[in-house]
């Protein structure tokens, strides 16, 4: 299994703190916050040498971005892309919701980027904007590619809140077509020892649009206002009866609403998924 580095993550949503501390508490769509937030993520994949662009688009909070990174190299034809919103709520920080999942998804990039080994995949990351408006930024990209580009994507994986502070262990179960990425994640889960659910989320996230254009998608989630089950409190640990995450879109999701070890978890499934697929598509035909 791979090991994402947890304290190098940790100094992303440090970066995300410290960003919404310096403009007005939050990082939400249209503020000066969102585009500190932008300006960090360029810097870091361009630092590792990925092809980044940016996408602008309107919304009726203001403009947005979406930041999508490409590992140079690949042929384009089998693509898999790991996505994260980089918004937060008006309300505060954003620092569950959604700097976990930005974090880690950024840091699966980089140490991607330094392996050796060249992927057989495309290997694409994406740091959306303006989910919190209702998914705007994924589907103003999904919508911007032509069916060929669609049709070369293998599999999305959202990361949206991954350290919920009375955590919970989910793998996304909206998308029948993908369910081998569903597997995939509940297996790697087991293999850390963790006995994840399934779980409906009703495209409640940037993988909706993916969804809609048939692309195989699935995700993580570390819960979100839900409550914790007594068999959940059982084999995760944590609160039941009480929410995942009780400071859910509230100025109270700081620095200090993480369960650090919970989202390593969620983080080393990730990456070893993106890994995983990063050296399996191409060459044997799949
Ligand atoms: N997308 C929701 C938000 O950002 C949270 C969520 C993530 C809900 C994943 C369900 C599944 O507020
Ligand atoms: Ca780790
Ligand atoms: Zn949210
Ligand atoms: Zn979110
Ligand atoms: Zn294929």
């Amino acid at each position: 299994a791979v090991d994402i580095p947890l304290e190098d993550a940790l100094a992303h949503v440090d970066e995300f703190q410290q960003i919404a501390d310096d403009n007005g508490g939050n990082r939400a769509t249209g503020t000066t916050g969102y585009q500190a937030s932008v300006d960090y993520v360029v810097g870091q994949l361009e630092g590792a040498g990925y092809d980044v662009h940016v996408q602008e688009f309107s919304t009726t909070s203001g403009t947005s971005k979406n930041v999508v990174a490409t590992l140079p190299g690949g042929s384009g034809e089998h693509v898999v892309m790991l996505g994260a919103h980089l918004d937060s709520v008006a309300r505060g920080a954003g620092i569950n919701d959604n700097g976990s999942g930005s974090a880690g998804a950024l840091e699966i990039a980089l140490n991607l980027a330094e392996r050796d080994v060249e992927p057989t995949a495309t290997m694409k990351f994406a740091f959306w904007g303006a989910e919190e408006q209702g998914l705007l930024g994924s589907t103003h990209y999904v919508d911007s590619l032509g069916q060929p580009e669609i049709e070369s994507f293998e599999a999305y994986v959202n990361a949206d809140m991954i350290g919920s502070p009375n955590i919970g262990y989910f793998v996304y179960d909206d998308n029948p077509n993908g369910n081998f990425i569903r597997d995939d994640l509940a297996g790697l889960f087991e293999a850390a020892g963790i006995d994840s659910d399934h779980v409906d989320v009703n495209g409640r996230s940037d993988h909706a649009s993916f969804i809609d254009s048939g692309v195989p998608t699935s995700g993580v989630f570390s819960g979100a206002e839900g409550t914790k089950s007594s068999a959940q409190a059982s084999k995760w640990g944590g609160t039941a009866g009480q929410a995942y995450d009780s400071c859910y879109h509230s100025a109270c999701d700081d620095r200090g609403n993480l369960d650090e070890e919970g989202m390593d978890t969620h983080m080393d499934v990730l990456g070893s998924l993106v890994f995983d697929y990063a050296d399996n598509w191409g060459d044997d035909g799949t």
